[in-house]
């Protein structure tokens, strides 16, 4: 009984803190395992400052643009172009659901967000990172996180 309590208290404690935030050291983690680290000329850093302009860290970000596209998870990828999120006409160049880049496991983000880095226009593709990240010193962003 008093079990039960406490688990209930620490899950919903989670909960109300915003489970969907990523600590960024976590973050740099499961980005460095994905081999991102200088990916198409962009350090970690790039990809941090990239998460952070777009989402603030949050991986079940959804949001809706005037074209009636939607933005989805940490790194904001449009359902336009990238993901089929069943409610107007996509592209789906990345091949997956919408839904699929609000896993808290990040890998179709990230495995979205290389195949649009590869593209013309690299991260510049991403209006945020090119207002605030681009051509800044980034490597504060990686500051107590050991990659292991
Ligand atoms: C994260 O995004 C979701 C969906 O847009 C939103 O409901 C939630 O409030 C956001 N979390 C925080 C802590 O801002």
């Amino acid at each position: 009984m008093m079990r039960a309590l406490l688990i209930c208290m620490a899950s919903c404690l989670l909960v109300v803190n915003g489970g969907n935030i990523i600590n960024r050291c976590a973050l740099a983690k499961m980005l460095h395992e994905e081999d991102v680290d200088g990916f198409e000329g962009y350090s970690l850093p790039d990809w941090l400052c990239l998460a952070f302009v777009e989402s603030n860290f949050n991986i079940s970000k959804v949001n809706e643009n005037v074209d009636g596209s939607f933005d989805y998870g940490i790194f904001q990828i449009n359902s336009h172009y990238w993901c089929n999120d069943y409610q107007s006409h996509s592209e789906n160049f990345c091949h997956m659901d919408c839904q699929d880049l609000l896993n808290p496991n990040l890998l179709s983000s990230i495995h979205c967000a290389k195949k649009i880095v590869s593209g013309s226009g690299g991260m510049k593709n991403w209006v945020e990172w090119r207002l605030h990240c681009l051509g800044r010193p980034l490597s504060y962003w990686m500051t107590g996180c050991h990659l292991g």
